[in-house]
């Protein structure tokens, strides 16, 4: 049996080619490419790339100056991370979200755009494996092709599952996948509400649909268009918030530094042919009308989901802060 797409990479003794993470006494990280009869130079002595080839992985490994660094095969979380960008990626912590949430399955059909640089591509092609099928698209072929550049080092070589096709999902899905073939949509992308007619129409009745986006004005709008279409499920949002702990000693506490904020999740479900949505909790707010098109009026506290206390009871406040008679 032949092993999954890139598996043999993941495992066994460090082979010519590929790259390695070295970390030095200090934690200072280093990438390499392994290359016969290269060295690895700092400002404190080097060490050989042949005395890594062939070691395991874990190994360590002494440089000309007696410094010893430890010698690790990159995770997919730390190749994303250091790995050639063109736009900005989504991170481990959100990719992993998303295979969750999102429900990826080994066999799944998925679509995603924009592709970018190929960070949840990787996952995405992780999780529906050789049987999936990720149909990923992405209108500036520059970054299709850093995208591609990045999953065939990661994978050893392109992967079978994947296809990119360069162009605007809007024009390039409904000619590229059937009505209802699709299981899963993840989108990250500025507008991903201007796709949602396309999504739709691709979507398998329960498919997810999982928008990534990174600011609140972006999540407001696809919320409210979601609900606008009249095809989906109530949506649900949230974002996550990772913070690492300092493990020395006694001084087990959180770090100090953190990724404070990179995006907001969202998804929903497609509903089957001809049903419409049975749960409504309320009609959209005035307020989700942003940027220019927001007037005055579209600002009120019922718009935004504030509670407007009664007169009655702002006057019985007001008394209380104000009463100064003395106390019986
Ligand atoms: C933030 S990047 C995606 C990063 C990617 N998810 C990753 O993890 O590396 C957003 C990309 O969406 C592309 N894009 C925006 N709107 C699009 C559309 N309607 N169709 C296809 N690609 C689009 C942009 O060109 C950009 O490369």
């Amino acid at each position: 049996m032949t092993s999954p797409t890139g598996a043999e990479l993941r495992r066994g003794p460090f082979t010519a080619g590929e790259r390695v993470q070295l970390t030095d006494p200090k934690g200072r990280m280093h990438t390499i490419a392994l290359a016969p009869g290269k060295q690895f130079h700092t400002h404190r002595g080097y060490l050989a790339h042949d005395d890594l080839i062939g070691a395991p992985d874990g190994s360590t490994i002494k440089n000309t100056a007696g410094v010893e660094y430890l010698a690790l095969r990159p995770l997919l979380a730390d190749y994303v991370m250091s790995m050639p960008r063109g736009a900005a990626v989504i991170y481990p912590k959100d990719a992993s979200q998303i295979v969750m949430m999102a429900d990826m399955f080994p066999g799944a059909v998925v679509v995603e755009a924009g592709v970018g640089s190929g960070a949840l591509s990787m996952s995405l092609l992780r999780a529906v494996g050789e049987t999936g099928r990720l149909h990923s698209f992405e209108r500036r072929e520059d970054f299709a092709e850093i995208a591609k550049a990045n999953a065939r080092e990661y994978f050893g070589a392109d992967h079978p599952a994947w296809t990119v096709t360069v162009g605007d999902l809007v024009e390039a899905l409904p000619r590229t996948v059937e009505n209802g073939s699709i299981d899963r949509v993840v989108l990250d992308m500025l507008a991903p509400w201007e796709c949602l007619d396309v999504v739709a129409d691709a979507l398998a009745p329960g498919g997810v649909l999982l928008c990534y986006v990174a600011t609140a004005t972006q999540l407001s709008k696809v919320a409210e268009a979601m609900r606008d279409a009249d095809l989906f499920t109530e949506p649900q949002a949230w974002e996550t918030l990772v913070r690492g702990w300092h493990l020395e000693g006694l001084a087990v506490r959180p770090q100090h530094r953190m990724h404070g904020h990179t995006g907001f999740l969202i998804t929903t479900r497609r509903l089957a042919p001809g049903v419409t949505p049975p749960l409504r909790k309320r009609r959209p707010g005035k307020g989700y009308v942003t940027g220019e098109e927001a007037t005055e009026q579209d600002w009120t506290p019922e718009a935004i989901g504030e509670r407007v206390p009664s007169d009655k009871r702002v006057r019985r406040v007001v008394r209380s802060v104000t009463d100064t008679s003395p106390l019986a």
